[in-house]
């Protein structure tokens, strides 16, 4: 083995023990990388703000608690075990009556609180957990 192989590391990725590390909620971690995409786990509860991602598609899967996606016609009931993907340019609204603990999958650089103005919701990006 040469000194600049590179080392992997055999373990899986496990979301209750990477959940276990933070509290914080709205706040969206990173666990993993696949290629120009990062996967985020994020707990989250009460009502968030309208917005909209104009160049992106925003996907999420629900591992505990009962997620609602509000939409301007309608809403979606998003179980655990069960996922949904919000359309680019949709206006759309995360709600959650009790903590929800979900994972989701988005492009490098998607913010949070979609495009405009970054706010006191805006949450940091490329944080590694
Ligand atoms: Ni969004």
């Amino acid at each position: 083995m040469s000194n600049s192989q590179k080392i992997v590391n055999y373990q899986a990725i496990n979301f209750a023990q990477k959940l276990s590390l933070f509290s914080e909620q709205w706040q969206p971690k990173v666990i993993a990388q696949i290629n120009n995409h990062q996967v985020k786990i994020v707990k989250i509860e009460g009502d968030f703000q309208w917005h909209q991602h104009k160049d992106s598609d925003e996907s999420f899967f629900v591992l505990e608690g009962c997620l609602r996606l509000d939409f301007r016609d309608g809403s979606v009931q998003v179980n655990a075990g069960e996922m949904y993907v919000v359309p680019k340019g949709v206006e759309h609204k995360p709600y959650a009556a009790s903590e929800v603990k979900m994972l989701l999958i988005v492009p490098d650089g998607v913010i949070n609180t979609g495009d405009g103005e970054a706010n006191e919701r805006t949450a940091q990006g490329d944080v590694w957990i």
